[in-house]
């Protein structure tokens, strides 16, 4: 199969059409058979349950070309799952883990002309959502969904690739305790958009939120779980119930423990101890592992003795695995890796 001409080493984490998405629609209380198609609108009710009361929940993986020519995918049945659960606490129909996957494995391949060649920088992300459909106008759940995965070829997520990054401790919340952080909602990143700009226009790249309810301990960012690296050398990620399950991070813990032979726990993390952290990363989907090189919390900067020139040497290791894992140059756990038939 040609590739399509694109400029993959250039490619910032941004938007192209590809040729296929999948949709499924969700009516009289089922699921249709589902299938791909061309067109990229989606023609709905003015009044849809999604445009007045934000009834969306989506999903974030990437495909990657391996070392070996194949076209893969890292976990999907995870995202599958994480899918199902954020249905469930927004009320909409689970789309069933299973289906999720076949539909994720061939849209990809209906696109595998996107998909970014081997050692370019650049991957295809994939983004299966669903949303309700049908007119509402009372609050309630809509009564119609549409489940849809569309593909893009994307590079890194921040600029600059894996060059460290400064965030600061924002005062706005992303998430209260009992809501709806620990799943993958719009509504979560909706109100995180002033807080983005606002960080953007004060010289910073990210937002580091806290727990809203003591604004003690450190929870994620908009995008992305953190992990920290302690001075003796282990690996800590926060553990909240108000942050979203990442997949990437659950796996580094993974990785740090069967690959690396690291310590690895996840915990509360507490802004105080920032201070005595060796290294700092973001992990997601999107980030991969980004490196923080510098939290400014109100005015007064901490300074990651991994500097602001490149990764601390743990992250480094756990990068370099990871995504060698995901690129076929190293063997993956078993259950880890689809590949595209
Ligand atoms: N936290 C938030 C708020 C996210 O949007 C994401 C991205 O999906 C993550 C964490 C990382 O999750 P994952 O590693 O599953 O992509
Ligand atoms: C992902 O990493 O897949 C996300 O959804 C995060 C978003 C900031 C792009």
């Amino acid at each position: 199969m040609e590739k399509k001409n694109i400029d993959w080493a250039n490619l910032g984490f941004a938007y192209t059409k590809t040729d296929y998405r999948y949709v499924s629609n969700f009516k009289d209380g089922k699921w249709d058979e589902g299938g791909l198609i061309t067109d990229d609108t989606v023609t709905i009710s003015e009044c849809a349950g999604v445009l007045q009361y934000a009834q969306t929940v989506f999903e974030g993986l990437k495909a990657y070309t391996t070392e070996d020519g194949k076209i893969v995918t890292f976990r999907p049945d995870l995202n599958g799952e994480r899918l199902e659960n954020s249905a469930k606490r927004l009320e909409m129909p689970v789309f069933p883990k299973d289906r999720f996957v076949e539909a994720v494995l061939e849209t990809v391949k209906a696109n595998s002309a996107y998909v970014p060649p081997y050692g370019s920088g650049a991957t295809l992300y994939v983004r299966p959502y669903m949303f309700g459909s049908n007119a509402v106008i009372g609050v309630k759940p809509a009564d119609e969904y549409q489940f849809r995965v569309f593909t893009t070829p994307v590079g890194p997520y921040f600029k600059g690739g894996v060059k460290p990054i400064t965030i600061r401790v924002t005062d706005f919340d992303r998430a209260a305790p009992h809501g709806t952080g620990h799943i993958k909602a719009g509504l979560n990143y909706a109100m995180s958009l002033h807080a983005i700009v606002d960080a953007h226009n004060q010289g910073y790249d990210e937002n580091m939120y806290l727990d809203a309810k003591t604004r003690t301990k450190v929870e994620e960012t908009g995008g992305a779980n953190f992990l920290f690296v302690t001075k003796d050398g282990k690996v800590v990620t926060p553990k909240s119930d108000s942050i979203l399950p990442s997949i990437t991070r659950r796996s580094l813990i993974y990785v740090a423990k069967e690959y690396l032979g690291l310590e690895a726990e996840e915990r509360e993390v507490y802004l105080d101890e920032l201070k005595d952290m060796a290294e700092c990363g973001l992990c997601g989907t999107a980030a991969v592992i980004s490196p923080v090189g510098k939290i400014v919390d109100h005015g007064k900067e901490i300074c990651l003795p991994s500097g602001m020139e490149e990764m601390g040497p743990i992250t480094k290791k756990l990068y370099d695995t990871l995504t060698g894992i995901q690129m076929g140059r190293i063997e993956a756990p078993k259950g880890w890796i689809y590949e595209i038939g």
